[in-house]
């Protein structure tokens, strides 16, 4: 398959960037979106010429390193997934495909098409852990978890962290992100302990980097790889008005 690639380039956060167009011909089908990016790069380094700066890690969609924005969407055409897991069979041959970076206020440009999501690390460093000793695994009925709780529990640890949500949304927001770190926790004994001032303290932190307030448009379910339900943003403003409340009674 053969397809015209604009490929967003920006030396750093300083400079101007634009779109630049190159050729990208020979690609199988089956070759993943990074696979034909790495094919690229190797051209424009036979041709001596500086490869286009983008992140992956795992390659198998668990890790939330790679962060495209394909066509104008978060991790390309085929949702859910990871930009890793995106094959070139999902783009017609001839195809021109543009690549920008995940945009989004508090994911400052590094360079090219990598950005800065340490964001997202700061809002789970506020809140997104338990205090438990965390030492050699328990016996696994010690504490009984119903079976609907733990299922739950577990969608919502699906999320990998990838910052799509935040990258779709018109207002920056990285509710859903939150959502799914805080109702986690929430939905567990072993979260119970920090339950009033995690949520209290992921949001003060989500505001504070710059992070904006959800609207409803349902951008960040759409393309969630982790396919974390929007109804975890319900959650996330019934725990947060649960721990203000607690706060104001005094009890926490
Ligand atoms: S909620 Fe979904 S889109 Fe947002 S960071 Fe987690 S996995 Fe990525
Ligand atoms: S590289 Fe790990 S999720 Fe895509």
């Amino acid at each position: 398959m053969n397809f015209r690639l604009k490929v967003w380039r920006q030396a750093d956060a300083k400079s101007k960037g634009k779109l630049v167009n190159y050729d990208a011909n020979d690609i199988s089908p089956n070759a993943s979106f990074l696979e034909m990016l790495d094919i690229v790069n190797e051209q424009l380094l036979l041709r001596g010429e500086e490869p286009v700066a983008f992140d992956s890690d795992c390659r198998e969609g668990i890790c939330g390193t790679c962060s495209l924005t394909i066509n104008g969407e978060a991790h390309g055409p085929d949702h859910p997934g990871a930009v890793c897991e995106l094959y070139m069979r999902k783009f017609r041959d001839g195809e021109t495909i543009t690549v920008e970076p995940f945009r989004a206020r508090p994911f400052p440009l590094i360079k090219d098409l990598v950005v800065d999501r340490s964001a997202l690390d700061r809002v789970v460093q506020a809140g997104g852990f338990i205090s438990a000793r965390a030492g050699s695994a328990p016996e696994a009925n010690s504490i009984p978890i119903p079976k609907p709780d733990a299922d739950l529990a577990m969608e919502a640890a699906a999320c990998i962290g990838c910052g799509a949500c935040a990258a779709a949304c018109p207002n920056a927001s990285a509710m859903l992100f939150a959502a799914a770190k805080v109702s986690h926790l929430a939905l567990l004994p072993q979260g119970s302990p920090e339950r009033t001032t995690r949520v209290l303290r992921m949001v003060r932190a989500m505001d504070a980097e710059g992070f904006g307030n959800c609207t409803n448009t349902y951008e960040c379910e759409a393309v969630c790889p982790a396919e974390i339900s929007a109804s975890f943003i319900a959650k996330l403003n019934r725990e947060y008005a649960r721990a203000n409340w607690r706060r104001s009674a005094g009890e926490a």
